[in-house]
């Protein structure tokens, strides 16, 4: 049994501590996450339909911390993550750049093996305005598993590399920083199987409900914000058995 009080297959308006902690130690297969990232208070610019826009704008208050605060939240829900997994069982965890080594470094001293980052590059970044700094066109991900893989569903030596091109102007939702459907199916095939559970404890848009929904996987997921589980639940309704998709070079 997963949980006493959770039913796979929902996403619950919840906190993410939360939420875990309400799961069953070694219950979970696989865990893809895309945390808050503390970038928005730094005041950096996003897009959205076109549009350059602030990121506080964007993103509103989920997305601002006091650094302890921050560390805090994410540490706690990585070791949240150690504890639910199944032995074997792998969590991918987005990250800002500049945190993802130091949140690697702490989530193997809390048990987990580190077995890769993953590279996010976007195809269309944002022009640099001051011309003053190198233009930010990537994303990390870190991949860590609970000891020895238990899945690793290799998909082909063209798909399984590290680094993985995107365009970041193909949104589903108004989610202001929906994940691309494509990288995240790629991850769900790859470190779960049929009937597996696949948990996401920062749901936002859905993107990992509608992956694992559409490999024939079982989701369960939190989000504090009512207005992104309703976005989720809208986009589940219409989401079948079906292939992954694919990202148009
Ligand atoms: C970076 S977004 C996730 C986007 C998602 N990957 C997608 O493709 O749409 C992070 C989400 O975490 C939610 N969030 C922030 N703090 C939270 C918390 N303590 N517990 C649960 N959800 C939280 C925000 O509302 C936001 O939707």
């Amino acid at each position: 049994m997963t949980s006493k009080v959770l039913l796979p297959n929902r996403i619950y308006q919840m906190d993410a501590l939360v939420g875990l902690r309400k799961l069953e130690s070694n219950s979970v297969d696989l865990i893809v996450t895309d945390p808050p990232y503390n970038i928005a208070s730094k005041n950096r610019s996003t897009m959205k339909k076109g549009k350059i826009i602030s990121t506080m704008k964007a993103w509103g208050a989920w997305d601002s911390f006091h650094s302890f605060d921050y560390d805090l939240l994410i540490m706690s829900v990585i070791s949240e993550c150690y504890r639910v997994l199944k032995p074997g069982g792998a969590l991918y965890m987005f990250t800002a750049r500049e945190q993802n080594g130091y949140f690697v470094r702490k989530a193997v001293e809390r048990g987990f093996v580190y077995r890769n980052q993953l590279v996010m590059v976007k195809k269309n970044p944002l022009p640099s305005f001051s011309k003053s700094n190198w233009r930010s066109a990537y994303e990390a991900c870190m991949y860590l598993t609970k000891g020895k893989p238990s899945t690793f569903n290799f998909v082909s030596q063209a798909e399984c590399k590290n680094v993985f091109w995107y365009s970041n102007t193909r949104h589903i939702t108004k989610h202001p920083t929906e994940k691309p459907l494509a990288l995240i199916e790629l991850l769900v095939a790859v470190s779960s199987n049929e009937g597996d559970l696949v948990v996401d404890p920062f749901m936002g848009s859905g993107t990992t409900a509608v992956a694992a929904q559409s490999l024939g996987r079982r989701f369960l997921g939190f989000d504090l914000e009512k207005e992104y589980i309703e976005m989720a639940r809208e986009r589940l309704k219409g989401v079948k058995f079906a292939e992954r998709t694919r990202e148009a070079a």
